[in-house]
């Protein structure tokens, strides 16, 4: 008998909380974080990861606005950090890994927010006493969720279109990028598309994009960037290539509904030739199911 909420739960249930209750986060619930944390050391490409929850202090909430994060977030109690050793793929898994944690907060009832930016050089970075060979491409406010939304935090949702996401006739395609894939054509795959489509992304730009192939249950992951989103994130505010850590959640919730469903498939990294690719759109993974 299945005693836990099925992950298609919790992937609906998450949103990136802004505002959070003062009672900081109960003893049993940081030692669930933390022996989770713990065992969480990689991602499908192999890189290094490593995480620590810590009690958020007037230090960190002061690194936050410094680093202009575009969120304002209120209250948190704790943060979880996360280093990666740099290496090819390892913001992919980065975001893979970081998304578990985040979909474990939200099994606990607590309410989470990715922040992206340029942490490889400030407080949550001697927290996590950073090698030189690590980043720090974003963190997670976590804490108890407040009873109501701040205004600003509504306003904030409203200009990031929070609650909006692409069509799937945009975002998943059947053999090439200029047929997309119907829900008959995914079959029970379609719940683990949908938990893709609803996921959460930088800017809530939405880069992923998933061919299938027309005989078998193998789907191709792509990333579509935003144009200049990257360069602009870059040159203003020093950050991470954050459509890549997009990528790496996608790659997680795809995964974890698939296993929880039990549909079998594993992770393959060998480009297909499709024919062309749409602009600024690059092969990332395929799930071979
Ligand atoms: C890699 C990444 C970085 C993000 N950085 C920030 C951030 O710095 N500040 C913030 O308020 N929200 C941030 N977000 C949250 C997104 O804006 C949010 O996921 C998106 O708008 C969709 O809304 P939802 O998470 O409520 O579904 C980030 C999300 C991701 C995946």
């Amino acid at each position: 008998m299945k005693t836990q909420l099925p992950v298609t739960e919790i992937i609906q249930k998450r949103y990136s909380c802004r505002t959070y209750a003062a009672t900081p986060i109960s003893k049993a619930h940081h030692a669930s974080l933390d022996a989770f944390l713990s065992e969480n050391r990689t991602g499908p490409f192999g890189a290094g990861v490593r995480f620590k929850l810590i009690t958020a202090s007037t230090s960190e909430q002061t690194d936050l606005k410094d680093l202009g994060t575009y969120g304002v977030i209120k209250n948190p109690t704790g943060f979880i950090i996360g280093a990666v050793k740099d290496g090819p793929n390892s913001l992919e898994d980065f975001g893979y890994a970081m998304e578990k944690n985040i979909l474990l907060a939200a099994r606990l009832g607590l309410g989470t927010c990715w922040l992206g930016g340029t942490f490889t050089k400030s407080t949550f970075a001697d927290k996590m006493n950073a090698g030189d060979d690590e980043s720090i491409p974003a963190v997670t406010a976590t804490g108890y969720i407040a009873s109501g939304k701040s205004l600003l935090e509504k306003t904030m949702r409203w200009g990031a279109g929070a609650d909006n996401r692409k069509s799937r006739q945009t975002l998943f395609f059947k053999n090439a990028f200029d047929h997309p894939l119907s829900p008959e054509e995914s079959g029970d795959w379609n719940t683990p598309l949908e938990m893709v489509r609803i996921g959460p992304s930088a800017s809530n730009r939405q880069p992923w994009r998933i061919v299938k192939q027309s005989d078998r249950p193998v789907f191709h992951f792509y990333m579509q960037r935003s144009k200049g989103y990257k360069t602009r994130n870059r040159i203003l505010f020093g950050m991470a290539d954050l459509q890549r850590v997009d990528m790496g959640i996608a790659m997680c919730h795809f995964e974890m509904t698939a296993v929880d469903r039990g549909l079998d498939g594993q992770w393959h990294f060998e480009e297909p030739d499709i024919g062309n690719l749409p602009e600024q759109t690059s092969y990332v993974a395929s799930w071979e199911g």
